[in-house]
């Protein structure tokens, strides 16, 4: 297992990826866009070669912004998400990026877990944040990267 920084080129796969797993997904021109913003940072794990999950951050001085997390179907429930995150926060802990935030649907049990499972922790709610379906999202922080052992 391989991860690494995404490039352009993974786009086709992100973005099947992208399609497969969210009922608004973002486009492949959104998603370019986002990599040529130096603020941004996005990561792919590559498995023999295909692309089987990826997420990005946001960083603005010591405050980051997780976007975009998503395993293949056929790869979750393998730590693929957690190992991926954590190498996230690694390098985004190197640029001196101390505390992280994130939006999730309310109804998304693994994805909540996931984030609990690395220190995030629920501290507020944003009414109808999503569309299709409309749902509330879980604001998610994990305050200082220091009170978590990476
Ligand atoms: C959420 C998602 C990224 C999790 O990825 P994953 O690689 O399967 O997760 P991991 O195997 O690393 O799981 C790590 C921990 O998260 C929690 N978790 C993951 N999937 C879970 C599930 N289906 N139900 C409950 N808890 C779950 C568990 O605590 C798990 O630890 P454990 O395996 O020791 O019990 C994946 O399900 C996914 O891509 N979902 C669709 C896209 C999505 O919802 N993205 C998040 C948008 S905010």
């Amino acid at each position: 297992m391989i991860i690494r920084k995404m490039t352009e080129a993974d786009l086709p796969q992100v973005c099947a990826i992208e399609k497969d797993c969210f009922s608004d997904p973002w486009s492949e021109e959104s998603f370019a866009k986002s990599l040529q913003d130096k603020n941004n940072y996005y990561i792919v794990v590559e498995i023999d070669g295909e692309i089987v999950a990826y997420c990005g951050y946001w960083g603005i001085v010591d405050e980051g912004h997780i976007y975009n997390v998503a395993v293949k179907k056929e790869y979750r429930r393998q730590r693929i998400g957690y190992r991926m995150l954590k190498a996230l926060l690694e390098e985004a802990s190197g640029r001196g990026v101390d505390s992280f935030t994130l939006e999730v649907r309310a109804s998304n049990q693994a994805a909540i877990g996931l984030y609990e499972s690395l220190g995030f922790k629920p501290v507020g709610i944003r009414k109808d944040f999503y569309a299709k379906p409309r749902e509330d999202a879980v604001i998610m922080w994990l305050e200082s990267i220091q009170q978590f052992p990476l």
